[in-house]
């Protein structure tokens, strides 16, 4: 039977469509754990695994998980199912699956009807690590250290791009 991962004192949670996403979605992962933010990450399918899917939501909620990263593929319904079972904000990173180079996924993740925002990211790796830094963007906002590790980020990021070495 499907379960899923928890790590104690989570803030975020990852989830994905297949294990299959977990390439990419291995990069948002790896920007939180190089800015120290706990997280778990989880591949539940919103068709495959929709019973475990809302147990999982129900027991995050509980374990003081602040914030959803979506990633699925295709009719990627992932991130408007967690929506629909959490007030949480849900951030939704098309995987480029199977066909159409990701934009059917884009637009599945995108097209939300009102009421039921998913904030969307670019299709691919780099809608996987922007989706990671928004997430301590809104986590710094209430953390001071944090918020000071991410600006130092940006100034290191600035210097990348006009030094020619
Ligand atoms: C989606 O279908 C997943 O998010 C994945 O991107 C895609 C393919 O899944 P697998 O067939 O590899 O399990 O649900």
């Amino acid at each position: 039977m499907a379960n899923y991962t928890t790590v104690e004192n989570a803030k975020i949670g990852i989830l994905m469509g297949s294990a299959s996403d977990w390439p990419t979605m291995k990069r948002a992962s790896d920007t939180l754990d190089s800015f120290g933010v706990a997280h778990e990450c989880n591949a539940l399918s919103a068709h495959r695994n929709a019973g475990i899917l809302q147990k999982y939501l129900i027991d995050a909620e509980k374990r003081g998980i602040s914030l959803f990263i979506c990633a699925a593929g295709g009719a990627a319904h992932l991130a408007g199912v967690v929506a629909a079972h959490t007030a949480k904000p849900v951030l939704g990173c098309p995987m480029q699956a199977w066909s159409l180079d990701g934009l059917d996924s884009l637009l599945s993740t995108v097209q939300m009807p009102k009421g039921m925002p998913v904030a969307t990211f670019a299709i691919g790796g780099a809608g996987a690590m922007n989706a990671a830094l928004f997430a301590i963007q809104m986590l710094s906002m209430s953390d001071s250290d944090l918020s000071a590790r991410f600006l130092a980020f940006r100034k290191e990021q600035a210097e990348t791009v006009t030094s020619l070495d």
